[in-house]
């Protein structure tokens, strides 16, 4: 029986940490186990935080056991090499994938009945080697996929219209990586077509503009980890929200990363579309209209990942 006040973090770095110190001021559950091959450190991690539960409302935080996580509701995966600057995500598959093939097993043994909320990067690609290797159900494992790419993408159109970003609805889509796509076709700033938009603000180069934040967007990672070496707190922040999502059943409309079925032609691949997320895990692709240009994009972003998932299984 699921607990949905218990969640797990596996992978104590700066991605994991974040993702823990995030969910312990969110309210949301009470009991957090730690899981790291480096056992100080999930230990150390526990300790830290445990010093702050003085000002928050009560919960156990501790590092744990695989036997320790059979019963959350979620259990976050965050462990892996990260990227090194010059490093695509997609350059770390083989070293993350063998990662996966010791964790993912452990989790099936100990009969893990909770959501897997895969963080690791390439995402797209280890949520897919998460549902392969564990034989769960489809809707029990998520990717975080574009959901911090999205937020990126929001909080630069808001910069950029000087308005408040969450009146922005707009999507990054596909890989979350290289290939990822904006699709500004259905964007919109509280119901008012984008570009509309634009124009009430006083910009006209749509185009540019346009190309010009996505861009931002898309290289944001690298941007970051060329100056800070790692990127940790907007990740953990969208990892909260998924989290959020799900144990209060919300059923909010998010980028998650998740198998396909044939939406836009695309099937057998991991990548991020809208998704209606709930205490079941993701419940439905949502199909957002694309133009001609943005499915071609998508497609290739598919066609991206599926070349990685051919060698991966090789
Ligand atoms: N999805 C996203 O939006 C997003 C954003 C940022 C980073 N990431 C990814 O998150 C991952 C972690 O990044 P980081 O900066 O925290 O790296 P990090 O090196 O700081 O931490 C990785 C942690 O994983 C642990 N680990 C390694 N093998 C393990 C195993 N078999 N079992 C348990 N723990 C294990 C390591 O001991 C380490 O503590 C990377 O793959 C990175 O690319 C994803």
């Amino acid at each position: 029986m699921v607990n949905m006040r218990k969640i797990a973090v596996i992978g104590c770095g700066f991605v994991g940490s974040s993702c823990a110190f995030t969910l312990m001021q969110s309210n949301l559950f009470s009991e957090m186990v730690l899981i790291d091959v480096d056992k100080d450190r999930a230990e150390g991690e526990a300790m830290d935080m445990s010093h702050g539960l003085p000002f928050e409302t009560p919960m156990k935080i501790y590092a744990g056991e695989y036997e320790d996580i059979a019963d959350c509701a979620i259990v976050i995966i965050t462990a892996g090499a990260n990227q090194k600057p010059d490093e695509t995500r997609l350059d770390l598959v083989a070293k993350n994938v063998g990662i996966y093939k010791h964790i993912i097993p452990e989790l099936v043994r100990v009969g893990c009945e909770g959501i897997l909320l895969i963080v690791s990067n390439p995402v797209d690609i280890l949520t897919y080697t998460a549902l392969k290797l564990s034989g769960f159900p489809e809707n029990r494992v998520i990717g975080s996929g574009t959901v911090l790419d999205t937020a990126r993408l929001k909080y630069l159109l808001g910069e950029h219209l000087k308005i408040d970003n969450r009146g922005v609805h707009a999507f990054i889509i596909g890989e979350h990586g290289d290939s990822e796509l904006a699709a500004f076709s259905s964007a919109n700033v509280s119901g008012i077509n984008l570009n509309k938009f634009c124009e009430m603000r006083g910009y006209y180069n749509h185009e540019e503009s346009m190309q010009r934040i996505y861009e931002d967007v898309r290289d944001s990672a690298y941007k970051i980890i060329e100056k800070k070496h790692a990127t940790y707190y907007g990740v953990a922040m969208a990892v909260r929200r998924i989290c959020e999502s799900i144990v209060r059943n919300e059923h909010s409309i998010l980028p998650i990363s998740s198998l396909t079925h044939g939406e836009y032609g695309l099937e057998d691949v991991c990548l991020s579309l809208p998704a209606i997320v709930s205490a079941n895990g993701v419940e439905k692709i949502v199909p957002i209209s694309l133009n001609d240009d943005e499915l071609k994009k998508l497609k290739d972003s598919a066609a991206a990942l599926k070349k990685v998932l051919d060698d991966v299984l090789a």
